[in-house]
């Protein structure tokens, strides 16, 4: 307890006594020492340098991020072609592909589309209504994830991509040829391009 150096200037206040001690050292040196940081840190933070401030600083990082991920965004759009199918019709016109194609077709698709592609218990491949798109990507996209409830099983797990993609073009290759035994068409009419022509039509 420091001493009571100056009782003349006590002064009471509802029944609590002050004395006006002098401040201790220690207490009075830390004040000095906050005033002097004050004077460098004020000018230099909220003047000359404000975007060092927390939450400037923050944001910045953030906004660096944000222009990160828009240009990776950015390189994978560009990676990707605009048209899947522009890149897939040219492989289909390119060829290479009938072969294999229609061996896969003949070991697994013939039992439900038929050999020429008339379709028995699948849809007839060579008119030109489709259930679910005539794109090349369209016809990928059911070889491989399939119709299960619906009979058509995938091929994911048991043809190689290749295979997947050459017996498709295979069944694309198909459309507009004449089949012996035609089964009524389903689905619904597509352009040359495999779009559906009412676009109303289902896409599933
Ligand atoms: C067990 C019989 C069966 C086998 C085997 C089969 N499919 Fe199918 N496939 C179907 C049925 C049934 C549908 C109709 C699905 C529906 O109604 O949505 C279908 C639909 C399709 C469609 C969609 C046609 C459209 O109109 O949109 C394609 C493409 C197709 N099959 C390709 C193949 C290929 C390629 C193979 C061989 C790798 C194959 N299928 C093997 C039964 C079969």
């Amino acid at each position: 307890m420091v001493e009571d150096k100056k009782p003349q200037h006590q002064h009471d206040f509802d029944g609590i006594e002050e004395n006006d001690n002098d401040l201790p050292r220690w207490w009075l040196g830390i004040f000095a020492v906050t005033i002097a940081f004050a004077v460098f840190y004020v000018p230099y933070y909220h003047f000359m340098h404000p975007e060092k401030l927390p939450h400037a600083a923050l944001q910045a990082e953030l906004d660096q991020r944000q222009t990160v991920l828009a240009a990776a965004e950015a390189e994978k759009a560009a990676e990707q072609p605009a048209d899947p199918n522009a890149t897939l019709t040219a492989a289909f016109q390119a060829g290479g592909w009938e072969e294999s194609g229609k061996a896969v077709y003949n070991a697994n698709c013939a039992a439900c589309h038929a050999p020429d592609g008339g379709g028995t218990i699948g849809p007839n491949f060579t008119d030109d209504y489709y259930l679910h798109g005539g794109k090349l990507s369209d016809i990928i996209h059911v070889v491989t994830e399939g119709v299960p409830a619906k009979g058509m099983i995938s091929w994911k797990p048991i043809l190689k991509p290749d295979q997947i993609r050459d017996v498709s073009f295979f069944v694309r290759s198909l459309r507009g040829t004449t089949p012996a035994q035609p089964k009524e068409k389903q689905g619904e009419l597509v352009d040359e391009a495999g779009n559906f022509v009412d676009a109303a039509a289902p896409t599933e």
